[in-house]
């Protein structure tokens, strides 16, 4: 599948974003072995440190759902930020080194890898 394509569903999932603290919406979209998509998005709660972060809640939410490999994840935000350290351990230790397309839009992303971003993971 075309980066541009696995972006467009993560902005699709950004619009579920619960966010309404930080105002940061982010959308995950998670290809999976078979050619489904699994949607993330970051779900805050008023106690704060619950809050859960759209890239583990698109890797959770597919685990429970059965799958377990995975061909590429697309990461949405408002200003392309890169995933925080809690997620890329997540990343790292259930998605494996798939390509990570991070961005803002369709025209306006990275690729990297978990490699990249998290060497020497744990
Ligand atoms: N957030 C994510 O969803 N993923 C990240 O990798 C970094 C941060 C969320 C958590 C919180 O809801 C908001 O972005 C601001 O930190």
């Amino acid at each position: 599948m075309k980066p541009e394509k696995l972006i467009q569903s993560a902005l699709k999932a950004q619009n579920k974003s619960v966010s309404p603290f930080s105002k940061y919406p982010v959308g995950v979209a998670l290809l999976t072995e078979n050619g489904d998509i699994i949607h993330g998005c970051n779900i805050e709660s008023k106690a704060y440190p619950t809050t859960l972060c759209a890239e583990r809640v698109a890797i959770f939410s597919a685990i429970a759902q059965g799958y377990n490999k995975f061909k590429a994840m697309a990461i949405v935000t408002k200003d392309g930020g890169m995933p925080c350290g809690a997620c890329r351990q997540i990343i790292s230790e259930f998605a494996g080194n798939i390509p990570l397309y991070v961005g803002n839009s369709q025209t306006n992303y990275k690729t990297t890898t978990i490699d990249e971003l998290l060497p020497y993971p744990f």
